[in-house]
């Protein structure tokens, strides 16, 4: 990226961004608020991607007063609806000519089953068939943007999961920690097959575990879950901690041109749970179909 310097912020370091479009999904809260608040800092144009229009607009106003940086602007997507991931990315492409960073953060862990408008399993439509479909669909535009990142947000959780494709939707047994890691593995090996599909494009795809930080993850299910993480928080780091590496993957000069590999800390990790080609090439045939990309 053409970085002209590298400011410091509260033990975080990045390089410049003026004059780059940043979006990052998931913004409302936790890491993707501090994620987007560090790429506001560092000059950047930000998109914040929300749910809700009232948690959105109050996060923007958070980062535009903590920054000083009027380039934050807001759009409202629920992503676990296809419907709303198109709408998303042709607003997104008809208003902006450069995209240069995708931040594929927004993620749910839901200890109940749920279902999307799609008929989709919840966990997996929102954590993972999202940052497939969202990227495919802002590709042409990143390509174009070039050089430019994706950065997805998966986790130590993806450590023992399988993805079974037998059970992808959770319909034949579900528990909330399985669809949740299947979720983040499925994410890495996205990253990987995507690094693979884009190579020579100079888009890079890379991953990351941001920590276990303190956040809203998880505390929209039964109360005795809510509470067993109200008890654990305090314990936590915050949020800003577990923004360093999307920052550091989205801004760093020492990242430029690698692709392909998962993160933790802002260094390349092992991930043997994620290396299997043939699944990760299988899981994109089949998530081309779930999201309809190729009709
Ligand atoms: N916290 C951790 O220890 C930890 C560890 C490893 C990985 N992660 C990953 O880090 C990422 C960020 O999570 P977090 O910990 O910061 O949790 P969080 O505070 O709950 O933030 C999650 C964000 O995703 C948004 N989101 C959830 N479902 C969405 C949907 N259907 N459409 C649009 N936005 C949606 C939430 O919006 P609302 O505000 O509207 O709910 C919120 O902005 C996730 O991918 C998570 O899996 C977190």
């Amino acid at each position: 990226m053409d970085n002209i310097g590298l400011q410091e912020d509260n033990g975080l370091s990045f390089d410049l961004m003026d004059g780059k479009t940043c979006i990052v999904t998931g913004s409302s809260s936790g890491i993707g608020k501090a994620t987007a608040l560090g790429l506001a800092k560092a000059g950047a144009s930000v998109i914040l991607v929300c749910r809700g229009q009232e948690k959105g607009e109050a996060a923007m106003n958070e980062i535009i007063q903590k920054s000083g940086n009027q380039k934050v602007s807001l759009m409202i997507a629920d992503l676990s609806s296809q419907n709303a991931i198109r709408k998303l990315a042709n607003d997104l492409t008809t208003n902006h000519d450069k995209l240069h960073v995708l931040v594929n953060n927004a993620g749910v862990f839901l200890a109940k089953r749920r279902l999307t408008e799609d008929g989709l399993e919840m966990t997996f439509a929102a954590n993972y068939l999202a940052p497939f479909l969202l990227t495919n669909l802002l590709l042409p535009t990143l390509k174009a943007s070039a050089p430019s990142r994706i950065v997805t947000v998966a986790s130590t959780a993806h450590y023992g999961a399988t993805i079974d494709f037998d059970n992808l939707q959770g319909e034949r047994g579900y528990s909330g920690f399985t669809a949740y890691s299947r979720s983040k593995l499925a994410d890495i090996m996205f990253t990987y097959e995507l690094a693979r599909r884009i190579e020579g494009n100079n888009v890079t795809a890379n991953c990351l575990h941001p920590g276990v930080v303190r956040t809203n993850l998880g505390k929209n299910n039964w109360w005795m879950f809510r509470l067993a993480l109200t008890l654990f928080a305090p314990f936590l780091p915050s949020p800003e901690g577990g923004a360093r590496t999307s920052i550091y993957l989205a801004t760093s000069r020492d990242v430029e041109g690698v692709t392909g590999k998962y993160f933790v800390k802002e260094k390349e990790a092992k991930s043997k749970a994620s290396y299997d080609e043939g699944v990760s090439e299988r899981l994109w045939d089949v998530s081309v179909k779930l999201t309809h990309l190729s009709e």
